[in-house]
């Protein structure tokens, strides 16, 4: 499995953009669970983008104004998906998530054809790696913080055995499984990044 920040970053856009396919297809009834975990991992990706990854392309890539065009992105996505949550059930919800969905989708075209490329110019293999081990530790934190897995995720807490294991034992597999950040996880960080495991 890849670590570095690129990878890590590009396979949480595919697995948005697998949730958005999702809710789009949805029924009524399962909107609001998909749209709570759509705005855990959204929240997530762009704070851990925002206090990580931003930083290191305004310095090292010298692309500050980049940096902060990403940064509204993330604002105005937010704000589109808040308008798509209150409009759950009304006739006006397809619509609404159209325009979120194009907006997420101008600005990981942008991010993957511009900010990313320029990072990975920017800075050497070795900081890449680095960058994704923090990159990861924000973004597990945020997402744990958001509790949304409890409230509405797909695995809720204890139906599986790593709700069951120590933290020895998700540590050694999460060493199997290379997870990058892993000794400065929590218990309960380490089950995330483990059930994340596709
Ligand atoms: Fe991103
Ligand atoms: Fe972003």
């Amino acid at each position: 499995m890849a670590t570095d920040a690129v990878s890590l970053i590009k396979n949480d856009h595919r697995r948005m953009e697998k949730l958005f396919a999702e809710l789009k297809a949805a029924g009524d009834g399962d909107r609001r669970a998909l749209v709570e975990e759509i705005h855990a991992r959204l929240s997530a990706h762009s704070r851990a983008e925002e206090t990580e990854v931003y930083p290191v392309l305004a310095k090292a890539a010298g692309e500050e104004d980049e940096a902060e065009h990403g940064t509204h992105e993330h604002r105005e996505a937010e704000h589109k998906l808040r308008k798509v949550r209150n409009l759950i059930g009304s006739p006006h919800f397809g619509q609404a998530l159209d325009e979120f969905v194009a907006a997420v989708a101008h600005h990981v075209q942008e991010e993957e054809s511009e900010l990313l490329p320029a990072i990975e110019k920017g800075v050497g293999k070795k900081d890449l790696e680095r960058l994704g081990a923090a990159f990861e530790l924000i973004r597990l934190e945020e997402l744990n913080a958001s509790g949304y897995d409890q409230a509405a995720g797909s695995i809720p807490p204890g139906t599986d055995d790593l709700a069951e294991s120590t933290r020895d034992e998700l540590y050694r597999k999460a060493q199997k499984a290379d997870i990058p950040g892993r000794s400065h996880m929590n218990k309960n960080e380490l089950i995330e990044a483990l059930r994340e495991q596709d």
